[in-house]
């Protein structure tokens, strides 16, 4: 017979906080599922969004947010290594970047950690709705040296450009476990 599956291929997303992490998700969805905010720092524990019963999805705490306590970004650090490390069913971790400010050593940092665990990891920078077209294309070069030349997708959770070639990439990662 048939047994129920209690748990599914995860992927999960992070960045900096407020770098559009909830945003993306939902707009991957086309739903309001992830909470977003204008507030930093808001996603504060792993939150996880089982979608059709096929997939889930994990919304990672947003670091480099300095207005939280140093004991509190540490407590917040473990629990995120220690998922990115452990967990059972990740297939793939979705980094992202605001295209506008490229990367910075937590990105990097975080791009390394994963490679040395053997975790799948694809670049996406967002908010590219806020560029005018033509300052696009040169910064998504900018951002893609600045990666180390990996595979960088453009999205935005505004109109939604990018989201195809992003799902395209994510079940990938998925159907490669
Ligand atoms: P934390 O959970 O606090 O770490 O934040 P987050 O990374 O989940 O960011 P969130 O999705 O809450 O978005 C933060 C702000 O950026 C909100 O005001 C969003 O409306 C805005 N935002 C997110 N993505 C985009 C985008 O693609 N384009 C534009 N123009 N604004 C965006
Ligand atoms: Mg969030």
């Amino acid at each position: 017979g048939t047994y129920p599956q209690l748990s599914y291929p995860e992927i999960a997303f992070a960045g900096r906080s407020n770098v559009g992490k909830s945003s993306l998700i939902n707009r991957l969805l086309n739903q309001k599922i992830a909470r977003t905010s204008s507030t930093p720092g808001r996603t504060r524990q792993l939150n996880f969004f089982t979608i059709n019963d096929t997939l889930t999805f994990v919304d990672l705490p947003g670091y480099g947010y300095a207005k939280v306590a140093k004991s509190e970004r540490k407590g917040w650090q473990r629990l995120i290594e220690n998922y990115l490390v452990h967990a059972p069913n990740l297939c793939g971790v979705v980094i992202i970047i605001d295209i506008r400010r490229g990367p910075e050593e937590e990105e990097k940092a975080l791009a390394d950690f994963l490679a040395y665990h053997d975790r799948p990891f694809l670049f996406v920078a967002t908010k590219c709705d806020k560029l005018k077209r033509s300052q696009r294309e040169k910064q998504r070069q900018i951002v893609a040296r600045q990666i180390g030349d990996e595979a960088l997708l453009l999205f935005s959770a505004q109109d939604g450009s990018g989201k195809d070639v992003l799902w395209q990439e994510m079940l990938a990662l998925t159907s490669g476990q």
